[in-house]
């Protein structure tokens, strides 16, 4: 078979490696992939928001079967286009990527169908929002509708800084017209946790849970980022939790799509927080995480490639899907300054020294230049260890990371390690 797998980040190396692994793939094409993915794939130089210049290479070149990373091209259609002409493809299609790209959506969506979620408002006023905000007090959450890349989320201390939010958001425009509408929500406590499931329309099957380190420095401080490191499983998960939102979260949602008219296919991501009142859903994604792909994928023992197929199939039901019981760690090493500016060009090094480790390195922002691999990105790579417990796991990931170095590497020194 040939694969095509469109994307660039950390996420998209560890897809193409574990479709790499499928006895049944023969080539797998990444657009535009970075100078990791490159030493494992054909890296061609189409953006990942390009869908006609996708479809046009895929039917071209024949391609058996597309998975995408990220959710830009989800929302803008790329399965539509692809299953408009025939080609097959994994992942939502634009309807049902509304439960990631319109918050609006999931919100309404999620009250619809009675599923757990933080008590919120839709407002397009931005005068509305503020006597809203003075009514309900601090903290307060502040979420601009649309994509933002992980930025578009808000959490205010107080008045003033809800006010510059609501302002920023509405006025200013700072997303774009992700903020032309936004979601004031209730603020929850508690910790959270990942799922991530592969759905078939019908049926789904949840992966080994995850959690995502968002905020850029130790102990959970500093601004968001997309992600600075992983870990999996979830240590605050477990069966009876699991029955629960499979049950009546993950199950019913899947329920839900199927009668709004949008049967879901491809990966939900659901992120979750764990409160007192129990859990609710602070988001839907309409693809994997990243970097909780970075700790999944290297855990998964099944061929991707039949789960996906048997997704596409809507025959879920029908396969077993096996885990390794080894716990996993990435650690995301970024750009000095990331999520904020950062230079480019750095040149990396002691990659080799580290893989010999018996580390997995994604790469994220890299790029080939000649015989050197520089940074051409916030978040540049993460190095995924696995180990018998997760403090293992972690120490391998750091000893490794000990090795690597590029001019003002930044990465938090506390993942997996409390
Ligand atoms: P989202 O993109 O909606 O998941 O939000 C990003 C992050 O903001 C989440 O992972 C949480 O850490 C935090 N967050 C979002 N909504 C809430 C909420 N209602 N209460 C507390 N924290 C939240
Ligand atoms: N790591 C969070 C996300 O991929 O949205």
């Amino acid at each position: 078979m040939k694969l095509m797998v469109v994307g660039s980040g950390g996420r998209e190396h560890a897809l193409v490696w574990k479709l790499s692994q499928s006895p049944c793939v023969d080539k797998i094409y990444c657009m535009p992939g970075n100078a990791g993915i490159e030493e494992i794939a054909e890296c061609i130089n189409i953006p990942a928001d390009d869908i006609n210049g996708l479809a046009d290479y895929a039917q071209k070149h024949k391609i058996d079967l597309t998975v995408v990373g990220p959710e830009a091209p989800l929302a803008a259609g790329i399965v539509d286009e692809f299953e408009g002409r025939g080609l097959k493809i994994f992942g939502p299609n634009k309807a049902a990527a509304q439960i990631e790209s319109s918050k609006v959506f999931s919100k309404e969506f999620m009250k619809k169908y009675n599923l757990p979620t933080a008590d919120f408002e839709v407002f397009d006023d931005p005068d509305k929002a503020i006597k809203y905000i003075d009514k309900k007090g601090f903290p307060i959450v502040i979420k601009a509708e649309g994509l933002a890349q992980g930025k578009g989320v808000i959490i205010a201390k107080d008045r003033a800084e809800a006010i510059k939010a609501i302002n920023d958001m509405m006025q200013e425009k700072v997303f774009g017209k992700a903020g032309n509408r936004i979601v004031i929500e209730e603020y929850l406590e508690g910790p959270e946790v990942t799922i991530l499931s592969f759905c078939d329309g019908k049926h789904f099957l949840p992966m080994v849970s995850s959690k995502d380190h968002k905020k850029a420095f130790d102990n959970d401080k500093g601004p968001n980022t997309g992600g600075m490191g992983a870990i999996s499983p979830s240590p605050t998960y477990n069966e009876e939790l699991a029955k629960k939102i499979e049950k009546n979260i993950i199950g019913k949602t899947l329920e839900a799509m199927e009668i709004e008219g949008m049967p879901y296919k491809g990966i939900l991501y659901t992120g979750l927080i764990l409160t007192e009142k129990g859990p609710k859903v602070l988001e839907y994604n309409c693809r994997f995480g990243d970097p909780e792909a970075q700790v999944i994928l290297p855990r998964l023992n099944t061929d991707l490639v039949d789960i996906i197929e048997a997704c596409i199939e809507g025959r879920l039901d029908k396969i077993n899907v096996e885990w390794k019981k080894e716990k996993a760690v990435c650690v995301v090493a970024a750009s000095g300054g990331y999520p904020k500016k950062y230079k480019k060009g750095m040149e990396i090094t002691g990659l080799d020294q580290a893989r010999e480790l018996g580390v997995q390195i994604f790469h994220a922002g890299t790029l080939r230049q000649e015989d050197k691999i520089v940074t051409s990105g916030g978040r540049v790579l993460g190095i995924t260890a696995l180990g018998d417990t997760q403090q293992e796991a972690a120490k391998k990931a750091y000893d490794a990371l000990a090795k690597i170095n590029f001019e003002g590497i930044q990465y938090r020194k506390d993942i997996g390690l409390r």
